[in-house]
């Protein structure tokens, strides 16, 4: 069959990797795709938030498949054009999508199917937000309603960091998407991410992760998308996912049905566990980043029969082929990420690498000129491995990082040490 995955970064380049392996597989092209990208798949330059050009391209190419990466052009309704032209799609459409789309909308979902979460309210001014903050106290969380590329939410330790919050969201810094605010509890424990495929009917857990949001090592510095991650995450055992199933991601599958906009394609459910019990911390409509590229390095080729059984509606038929086996990817990024960095510097010795099944440098920010590879934006490589434990994973990936010349570029040294 002919497949076109939407998106430009490593989740991408880790999604077209393991499509590409599944004998199905024909055509495979990739829009807008990446240096890193090109080398596996066709890349074609559509704007992925324009429905209309989505379906328009995949007429004129013979598409079978529609595969979206991103969250932004599912918030845009890329989705439901797709599936309106009767393309198999991989992905919720836009009033699905409103669960990674609006904090507040998710908010509501948990209430109306009593799934544990942080306990909130959301304010459409600034004043009562104030007020609501200075009687709660700090620690305290503010989030921006709408997408705000990972930074519409301020983890307030302090009071007036919870209050300089509010003045910015409501000053305009996040846009429309700042138009609203929740506030939240601020809750304990630890995090991991849970994937589950759906139909709309039923589910399937296809994997667990864990990332690191920190820019530095030991969990320090700023917020950064991911610096890293690994899979599977030991901290959410069988029981724990039983419980999540039963108590958040069912009910939220249940409900989002009965509203007649049911959910279809991977749901991203990001989770505190405290006290051996979990809360939803938040949903995205997506594949994480980069756990997206643990889990495709343990999934493989299945990863296609498992999305194509998810679009089809034949879940129930569908079976995970688990491996003992665990994956772990380190994040290359430009110096000064995630603030202001330079772009264009070359990246030397990625040739040295393997690429097998238990190695893969994926691309996430890179272009190619002249035979170089130049990177080409924040987050850069995700140099990913697979091992028979956690700690043999991990030292095959930095074996890799240490035959990779970039001097403009850093990573964390010690992704994986909570769980090593
Ligand atoms: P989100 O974009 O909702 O995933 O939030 C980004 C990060 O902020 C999460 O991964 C958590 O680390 C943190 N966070 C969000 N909400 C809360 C909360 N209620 N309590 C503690 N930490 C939170
Ligand atoms: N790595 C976190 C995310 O993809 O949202």
């Amino acid at each position: 069959m002919n497949i076109l995955i939407l998106g430009s970064g490593g989740r991408e380049h880790a999604l077209a990797w393991a499509v590409k392996q599944n004998p199905k597989t024909d055509r495979l092209i990739v829009a807008p795709g990446n240096a890193g990208i090109a080398m596996l798949a066709e890349c074609a330059d559509i704007d992925i938030l324009d429905g209309a050009a989505v379906v328009t391209f995949s007429e004129e190419n013979a598409i079978d498949f529609v595969i979206i990466g991103p969250e932004a052009p599912l918030a845009a309704g890329v989705a439901d054009a797709t599936r309106a032209a009767g393309l198999l799609t991989f992905g919720p459409s836009a009033a699905a999508a409103r669960l990674e789309a609006s904090k507040a909308f998710t908010k509501e979902i948990c209430d109306a199917c009593h799934a544990p979460t942080a306990g909130y309210a959301r304010f459409t001014e600034a004043a009562p937000a104030r007020a609501y903050i200075t009687a709660k106290g700090a620690p305290i969380v503010v989030k921006a309603d709408g997408l705000a590329a990972g930074k519409g939410v301020i983890v307030a330790m302090t009071l007036d960091e919870a209050l300089a919050a509010i003045d910015d969201m409501f000053g305009g810094e996040f846009g429309a998407a700042g138009a609203e605010v929740v506030i939240e509890e601020f809750m304990t424990g630890e995090e991991a991410s849970f994937f589950i495929l759906t139909d709309g009917t039923n589910a399937l857990p296809i994997g667990t992760a864990q990332d690191h949001k920190r820019a530095f090592d030991g969990d320090t510095g700023p917020n950064t998308g991911g610096m890293g991650a690994y899979s599977p995450a030991p901290v959410l055992t069988d029981a724990l996912q039983k419980q999540a199933m039963d108590q958040i991601v069912l009910p939220t599958i249940n409900e989002m049905a009965r509203r007649g906009t049911p959910y279809q394609g991977v749901l991203y459910a990001g989770l505190m566990i405290e006290h051996g019990h979990a809360r939803l911390v938040e949903y995205n409509a997506r594949f994480g980043d980069p756990e997206a590229q643990v889990l495709m390095m343990r999934l493989g080729a299945q990863a296609l029969d498992l999305m194509l059984a998810c679009a089809e509606g034949r879940l129930t038929e569908a079976r995970v082929n688990w491996a003992e086996d665990h994956a772990l990817s380190v994040v290359m990024a430009a110096k000064g990420y995630p603030g202001a960095f330079a772009k264009g510097s070359e990246i030397r010795g990625l040739d040295r690498c393997p690429e097998d099944s238990r190695h893969m440098v994926f691309h996430a920010g890179t272009t190619a000129r002249d035979g170089q590879t130049l990177a080409n934006g924040g987050r850069v490589l995700n140099v990913t491995a697979r091992g028979d434990t956690l700690a043999d994973a991990r030292n095959r990936a930095y074996a890799m990082i240490d035959r990779i010349h970039w001097p403009e570029g850093f990573c964390r040294s010690d992704i994986g040490w909570r769980a090593l």
